[in-house]
């Protein structure tokens, strides 16, 4: 950790008024959610260096891998929060951010526990909160059930719902798309990976 420490965030909620001011600049933000191990968010920043990225991970022992990934890229358009994205709940920062990505989260298979899905409407409301106008969240998992519920969930919000696949790696919608480490995972069990986008109104 200590050695990655310059790509680490830690005064984040200083930020909950103007979350650009993270980079001083008025690049396009985007944000992962849940990164884990960070393979996404480093070919994805990679791919696109004009993008600045903020990846969210609660988890510090994943954490850690991440930023060295980073760190080893030499990437200069990722840093990272150490946290839960319940963070975000206090930010009042709309307009700023374009994209969220969420990949592969966990299901909380429970019905008592949706609320901590990371696609229920409470954490809708907070993405809202900083999102631009017309801003979209990406949705990608291997749980048919949680798909479900976050379709139903996005369209209850009012979201306009984009290039729904049931089989993203089998679709138009795989041209360019970037495997997590979960993704890799589930797609060599033979799983099919669900997908959609979320589009906030304009
Ligand atoms: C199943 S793993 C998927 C990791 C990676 N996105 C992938 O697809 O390989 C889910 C990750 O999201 C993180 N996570 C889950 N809920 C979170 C939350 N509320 N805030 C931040 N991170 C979260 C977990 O710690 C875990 O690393």
């Amino acid at each position: 950790m200590e050695a990655c420490k310059g790509l680490l965030i830690e005064d984040f909620y200083s930020f909950r008024n103007d979350l650009k001011q993270v980079y001083g600049d008025d690049a396009p933000l985007h944000i992962e959610i849940g990164c884990g191990k960070g393979k996404f968010i480093t070919e994805l920043a990679k791919t696109n260096p004009h993008i600045h990225y903020i990846a969210i991970e609660k988890n510090l022992d994943v954490l850690v891998l991440a930023m060295e990934k980073v760190q080893a890229a030499g990437l200069s358009n990722v840093r990272f929060v150490a946290g839960d994205a319940g963070v975000l709940s206090d930010f009042e920062t709309q307009s700023r951010c374009e994209m969220i990505y969420i990949n592969f989260c966990d299901p909380w298979k429970k019905s008592r526990q949706a609320k901590r899905r990371l696609t229920h409407a409470n954490f809708l409301d907070i993405y809202k909160k900083i999102l631009i106008p017309g801003g979209k969240v990406r949705f990608k998992t291997d749980n048919r059930p949680l798909f479900e519920f976050s379709l139903n969930s996005f369209s209850d919000y009012g979201l306009r719902l984009k290039n729904i696949t049931l089989d993203l790696h089998n679709s138009p919608w795989n041209d360019g798309n970037i495997r997590t480490e979960y993704e890799t995972l589930f797609s060599e069990k033979g799983q099919p990976i669900y997908s959609c986008e979320a589009i906030y109104p304009a």
